[in-house]
């Protein structure tokens, strides 16, 4: 059910036909790694869901809707629920899938609305979203007149969860790969907007992370970028000795001068810092979709503004950038 036969065309006659020298192979590659244990049962769990298309879609709003409840019988509508229930933990989202609202640890949609009045207007755009978890700002991206979103994604019980929404739909040009960044092409060029939104810091070389998202665009092409940073104005970096926020694989959070340099340095001009918000426990919490701890268990419970560890509470920005 997993099938990028259509995307393949679609690329071969495009700006990013060089991509298809090595992207088949590796897509093969990763739908058959054992590295990824679950991966027969996902494949099952997607081949339960009930075979309807749907045109009933809304992509402007605040849960993206994917069908109407209507469409489906009762017990059909029970057991859709019951099978998405199985690609636990669900992180980004809402999603509304035929009436079923899947209430996601984040609320992704609050970081869209942060950002979409201060970015290039999307329409008719190649996009790439690098990062994008279970797809959701993937299809905020095509709501919002993309002509054609790759998401790229390695923990592939996200690719699923998209699979598990895309598969409602036809012939909409949205795909989710399980892909990283490392793996593109080099020398692309070809996309108009590439957004990276919670990786650089997840990063062990955040310069080859901006350096690789600038390959990736078109000269003139867009950069949404959105990381954690540390307050200050300095031009320092933060380092954790451990975890951070209970995370493993934090490594660098700047201050947003150290940022913008970084940007700079890596071939972007233009730049603009259009948000800085802290991550607040509205924002990321359990829900009923995702039952493990959140951003409350990651907190010091005496000083919400510091984490568990004891550094500073997680604070992000959002800057856009052009590739020179
Ligand atoms: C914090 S989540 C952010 C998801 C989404 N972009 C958002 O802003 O809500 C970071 C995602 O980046 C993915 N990721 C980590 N390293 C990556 C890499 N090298 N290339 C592409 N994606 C990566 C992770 O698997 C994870 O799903």
């Amino acid at each position: 059910m997993i099938n990028y036969k259509h995307l393949y065309e679609r690329l071969s006659e495009s700006s990013l036909a060089p991509w298809l020298e090595t992207l088949p192979d590796k897509i093969n590659n990763e739908l058959t790694s054992k590295k990824h244990g679950r991966l027969n049962e996902w494949l099952e769990i997607l081949a339960e869901l009930p075979k309807i298309k749907t045109t009933d879609i809304a992509l402007d709003q605040s849960f993206v809707k994917i069908g109407a409840q209507e469409e489906l019988s009762h017990s059909q509508h029970n057991q859709l629920e019951n099978t998405l229930r199985k690609l636990h933990p669900w992180r980004k989202g809402p999603f509304d899938i035929f009436g079923i609202h899947i209430e996601t640890e984040w609320h992704s949609d609050w970081k869209w609305d942060r950002l979409k009045d201060h970015i290039q207007p999307l329409t008719g755009r190649q996009v790439l979203d690098v990062g994008c978890g279970s797809g959701y700002h993937c299809w905020r991206i095509l709501g919002a007149g993309a002509k054609q979103v790759i998401g790229i994604e390695p923990t592939m019980l996200y690719v699923m969860q998209f699979h598990a929404i895309k598969h409602f739909t036809d012939n909409l040009l949205i795909d989710v790969l399980p892909q990283t960044l490392e793996d593109m092409t080099n020398n692309l060029q070809a996309f108009d907007s590439v957004f990276s939104m919670g990786v650089l810091y997840h990063r062990r070389s955040p310069m080859g992370h901006l350096f690789k998202l600038h390959d990736c665009l078109r000269p003139g092409g867009e950069l949404i970028l959105e990381t954690l940073i540390i307050d200050g104005n300095v031009g320092k970096v933060f380092m954790p000795e451990g975890r951070y926020a209970k995370m493993r694989n934090v490594w660098f959070i700047p201050d947003t001068p150290t940022l913008i340099t970084w940007l700079k340095r890596s071939g972007f001009d233009e730049i603009k810092v259009v948000d800085i918000t802290p991550t607040t426990t509205e924002e990321q919490r359990q829900t009923d979709w995702m039952e493990f701890e959140s951003l409350a268990d990651f907190l010091d419970p005496h000083d919400p503004n510091k984490t568990i560890e004891g550094h500073p509470a997680p604070l992000r920005a959002i800057l856009t950038a052009t590739a020179v």
